[in-house]
């Protein structure tokens, strides 16, 4: 293992320092002096949507076997088949919305080998992950139980890369239709009569790539006709509640089919309409994925971190397109995909994208959430990749053992943020510079909860150096501040089976001064507080 070390100044140069000329010493007691923060609470912005904290959940390694379902009769204490552990602690972040079942996956996805008794199930080859046998012992019913145990909402992927649109079609009538159909029927005979809720319907994933390799326009003539014919009967979803049809949309800074699909919603008819555009965007250091999740430097560090701001341009060069077709902002910017995709642990099988969870890892998760919020007008739906076991995952699980990433813990303090008003911020970040990398020394995003409460969230991305950061509420006084920090001796730190809370957020209190609310945000920490007036 690498230690994360800054090169330190040789006693020569650090003796140079001390004698310095007056700019270099200037520089380094501007950098060190509080970072002035406004929070302008008068000027509340966009509402930041739930559902930017979505799951994805792929059948891909243990993602869903073993990290979801061990079914009825396992040991592993359980839910008709579904971890009881898992469930626990997906609930207690709230997860919004849960997409499933792919990724690639979804494409070749044909869900009649996944209803009905478990032995009539089909065996078949996941020839995306690993090549593994497909058990389909978790389908349709099992997922939907799944959503309900977590109480979550569906998002639902058909195929469009290898089904057709009578599949999806018959698909969505088995899930919703009236139990007096023979869909209906059939679903009741599997042991649910009523319609489920589909609230979230996926059109295709990844269409210019392992959904089809389709062009553009291809791609948009398929999806009209499954935005068409692929009906949600449940009679519950009308209005706020009707199902909202999510096409594909860019991959990275690829345009070519944010312009196809937003002028084809543009010039929509009666007949169909999309409400969500997909954006898949991962951040990887360069592909094939090489960047270790348990060993690195402050480079490899430095460079993630980098890449992970690109999120804000992405987002904004998406928007303007879409902004140009759909002025109102009627249909969301929905980031399905996104998180740190790393290189698989040694010994693991590299289709299975088996990866560990650091403090890096938790940065990375904070900075996204909070590009997501500045472009709550846009953005109103995301889904890390991937919940359980797979990718930056929430969870890790072996047999019987569970523990909770780093990652999770952010989801965890980020919850007064679900559903709240963005509140602007404005502030100076300085710099953090490692070799010739130059970041925002901090991040900081403001909301005001649905009880009326004002939160902060303040990344301190330099691994070195603390921030002493002074609030301002554009002109009114906060008392103090309570809410927790997480943070790390390393920035490499991760939670195991052995060491479960060796990244894990601890209280954090401040009081105002004579100067007034400063709070003292550690090296490579993320701090999230209610301030109090
Ligand atoms: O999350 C892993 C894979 O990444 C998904 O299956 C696919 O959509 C994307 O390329």
């Amino acid at each position: 293992m690498i230690t994360l070390t800054r090169p330190l100044a040789s006693s020569a140069l650090a003796m140079t320092l001390a004698l310095a000329a007056p700019t270099l010493v200037q520089a380094q007691t501007r950098a060190d002096a509080p970072i002035a923060l406004r929070i302008d609470a008068g000027a509340p912005g966009a509402k930041i949507d739930r559902n930017i904290f979505g799951q994805f959940a792929e059948h891909l390694g243990t993602g869903i076997y073993g990290g979801v379902w061990v079914g009825k009769d396992s040991p592993i204490p359980n839910t008709r088949g579904v971890r009881k552990d898992v469930v626990e602690a997906l609930r207690a972040i709230k997860v919004p919305n849960v997409r499933w079942p792919g990724g690639c996956f979804a494409d070749e996805y044909h869900w009649r080998h996944g209803i009905g008794p478990a032995e009539t199930r089909r065996k078949t080859i996941n020839s995306n992950w690993g090549g593994a046998v497909e058990p389909n012992t978790f389908g349709t019913d099992e997922f939907m139980d799944f959503v309900d145990q977590i109480g979550s909402e569906a998002y639902v992927s058909v195929n469009l890369g290898s089904g057709t649109v009578q599949e999806a079609a018959e698909w969505l009538e088995y899930m919703t239709a009236d139990p007096e159909t023979t869909a209906g029927k059939e679903r009741a005979a599997n042991g649910r009569r009523e319609p489920y809720k589909v609230k979230y319907l996926g059109l295709g994933n990844e269409s210019w790539s392992c959904g089809g390799a389709m062009r553009p326009e291809y791609y948009t003539d398929e999806m009209k006709r499954y935005a068409r014919f692929v009906r949600n009967y449940n009679p519950k979803q009308t209005g706020a509640e009707a199902m909202q049809r999510i096409a594909v949309g860019p991959n990275q800074g690829d345009t070519a089919y944010t312009e196809a699909v937003m002028a084809a919603q543009n010039g929509h008819d009666w007949a169909w309409n999309i409400e969500g555009l997909s954006l898949h965007s991962y951040t990887t250091g360069g592909w094939p994925p090489s960047y270790s999740s348990t060993s690195f430097d402050e480079t490899a560090y430095a460079k993630l971190v980098k890449e992970t701001l690109g999120m804000d341009g992405l987002i904004a060069t998406h928007s303007a397109i879409m902004d140009k077709h759909d002025p109102e902002k009627k249909v969301p910017l929905v980031v399905d995909e996104w998180g740190l995709w790393l290189a698989p642990l040694p010994d693991t099988n590299p289709g299975f994208l088996v990866q560990q969870n650091s403090l890096r890892d938790a940065i990375v998760a904070a900075l996204n959430i909070n590009i997501f919020a500045r472009h709550a007008d846009r953005v109103r739906m995301t889904n890390i990749a991937q919940m359980v076991n797979v990718l930056q995952a929430m969870i890790l699980t072996d047999k019987d053992k569970m523990v909770l990433t780093p990652t999770y813990h952010i989801f965890k303090m980020y919850l007064p943020f679900q559903d709240a008003t963005f509140v602007p911020v404005k502030f100076e970040a300085g710099t953090y510079a490692q070799g010739d990398i130059t970041l925002p020394r901090i991040d900081a995003v403001a909301v005001r909860d649905t009880q009326g409460k004002l939160w902060l969230a303040v990344t301190n991305l330099d691994p070195t150096r603390s921030a002493s950061v002074l609030t301002d509420l554009a002109g009114a006084k906060a008392s103090s501040a309570r809410g927790q920090v997480l943070t790390a001796p390393r920035l490499d730190a991760v939670n195991t089976f052995a060491a479960p809370n060796a990244v894990a957020p601890k209280p954090y209190a401040a009081k105002a001064g004579a100067k007034g609310l400063s709070l003292d945000i550690p090296a490579k920490s993320i701090v999230v507080v209610q301030l109090e007036p």
